[in-house]
């Protein structure tokens, strides 16, 4: 075990570039394509979605400098995990843990591969509403794809993150510029930003929160990496504004795009919110705005899958997972054990669920973590001011960030509860079920010992040698 220990160690190989390029590859994904007309609609109006839009960069850009000082003071790779089990303890580590693996990535994986779905199909069923079922099952493929492509190679999964990321960015930059040029033209008569219609529910307000924060979602990306990057104390904070500010910048401006060609009701009753801009504004071209939006959603489907794996591996090196989620393949050195579980379970929260309740899930349930984790950060300015602070934000910050997060939680549950909110409540406790019997007091170790040599030959995997 000490020996698998020493062989689990990073290096430090990810700089300035890589770090910007790792949160806001990660930030941009499905959301910006799919999100904006679910925000409208449960908001109502134009004026108040924008509000909504600026609030949540505001809420990344502060979560993200919170962020940056935990991963500075805490300097560990696992971010939510590693933080709670510094500061609230072990069981709530294990809780997130669980959470993680049963909710939050196969959530995130589905909602990212039924936007990818969305925009594939958009290329096939020009101007009619496609069938849910194709929808599901290009999804499926889609997930399936992504984990083959990380159980193969990390070269090949590499590449493509570099690729989408290159294209999401200039899909994005060209929405804006088309954009510009229509306005330029005089083509503007449908600009209305007014603040008629806006539902001031407190569950309209949050879902439409949920909604864009799932775009936003991301930001916390390097920290999962810390013990991977050159100078965190330097880097980190950098990387974090930069590429944060960048993206809440570019989705302001698309946002705005989107209702400088369509109107409210146009964008609201779109599936594929990219293709009803590419149709409007590129005309015969409009279908390139769907391979973009496509390519754009793999991209951040192989990069949620590639990057939660190491949750997994700093959660082994705890003892908190079983052994086997944390191995490699003996010569792809790819870690499939953790993909194929992930891919399981995306599979099983893909049948029922579509995009809009997924999304509102992960959200609740991130946030829900968020909150807990940015607790730990005050606990730590008040309680140790004694621990070495190369970055240290002002205490205000992550008290707002956590006021904001709990209001998030709370609000749907006591304004209009739903059932779907119970379940996810019960999954999260469920990890101090487990934890007890089996972690804490360590119940069938034989049993777990025999499963991990079983499937430890069948997928051909060892414990990693290398940083993946
Ligand atoms: N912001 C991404 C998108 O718009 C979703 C990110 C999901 N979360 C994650 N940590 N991968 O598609």
């Amino acid at each position: 075990m000490e020996a698998d220990k020493q062989r689990l160690q990073l290096e430090r190989k990810v700089g300035l570039i890589g770090a910007i390029s790792f949160i806001a590859g990660t930030m941009i994904g499905s959301g910006i394509f799919m999100s904006p007309q679910y925000a409208l609609s449960s908001i109502g109006s134009p004026g108040a979605s924008l509000v909504i839009w600026v609030c949540c960069g505001l809420i990344a850009v502060l979560g993200g400098l919170c962020y940056a000082e935990l991963g500075t003071v805490i300097p560990e790779s696992g971010a939510e995990y590693i933080y709670m089990l510094r500061t609230a303890g072990k069981v709530v580590a294990f809780m997130f843990l669980t959470s993680f693996n049963s909710v939050l990535r196969p959530a995130s994986t589905t909602g990212i591969a039924l936007s990818f779905a969305e925009y594939v199909v958009a290329l096939f069923y020009d101007g009619c509403p496609p069938p849910q079922l194709v929808v599901k099952c290009v999804a499926a493929g889609g997930i399936m794809g992504v984990a083959i492509i990380n159980c193969m190679s990390i070269r090949l999964a590499t590449d493509i993150q570099v690729v989408s990321t290159v294209v999401k960015v200039l899909a994005l930059v060209v929405i804006v510029l088309g954009s510009v040029v229509v306005f330029v033209q005089g083509n503007n008569q449908k600009l209305d930003y007014s603040f008629e219609g806006t539902n001031v529910g407190v569950s309209s307000i949050v879902i439409a929160f949920y909604q864009c924060l799932w775009s936003y979602d991301g930001w916390n990306t390097l920290n999962f990496l810390t013990e991977e990057l050159k100078h965190p104390e330097v880097n980190l904070p950098r990387a974090v504004v930069i590429a944060i500010s960048l993206v809440t910048g570019l989705y302001l401006l698309v946002n705005v795009s989107y209702l400088s060609v369509m109107t409210p009701k146009e964008l609201m009753s779109s599936s594929a919110v990219a293709v009803t801009w590419g149709n409007k504004v590129l005309g015969s071209w409009g279908w390139i705005m769907s391979v973009a939006a496509a390519l754009s959603a793999f991209g951040s489907l192989n990069g949620t899958f590639f990057s939660g794996g190491r949750v997994c591996f700093v959660a082994a090196r705890e003892g908190h997972m079983p052994d086997i989620l944390a191995m490699a393949h003996v010569h792809r050195l790819t870690p499939s054990p953790a993909l194929i579980f992930t891919t399981v379970i995306s599979l099983l929260v893909l049948i029922p669920g579509d995009f809009q309740s997924i999304v509102n899930l992960f959200s609740f349930t991130a946030w829900f973590f968020y909150a807990i984790t940015l607790s730990g950060l005050i606990y730590l300015k008040i309680k140790k001011p004694e621990l070495p602070r190369p970055y240290s934000v002002p205490i205000i910050l992550p008290i707002v960030v956590v006021i904001a997060a709990i209001f998030l939680v709370l609000a749907p549950i006591v304004d209009s509860p739903q059932i779907e909110y119970l379940y996810v409540t019960l999954f999260i406790i469920s990890g101090v079920i487990i934890y007890i019997p089996f972690i804490h007091y360590k119940l069938c170790p034989g049993l777990l010992t025999k499963l991990t040599l079983f499937l430890q030959l069948f997928l051909e995997v060892a414990p990693a040698e290398k940083n993946l």
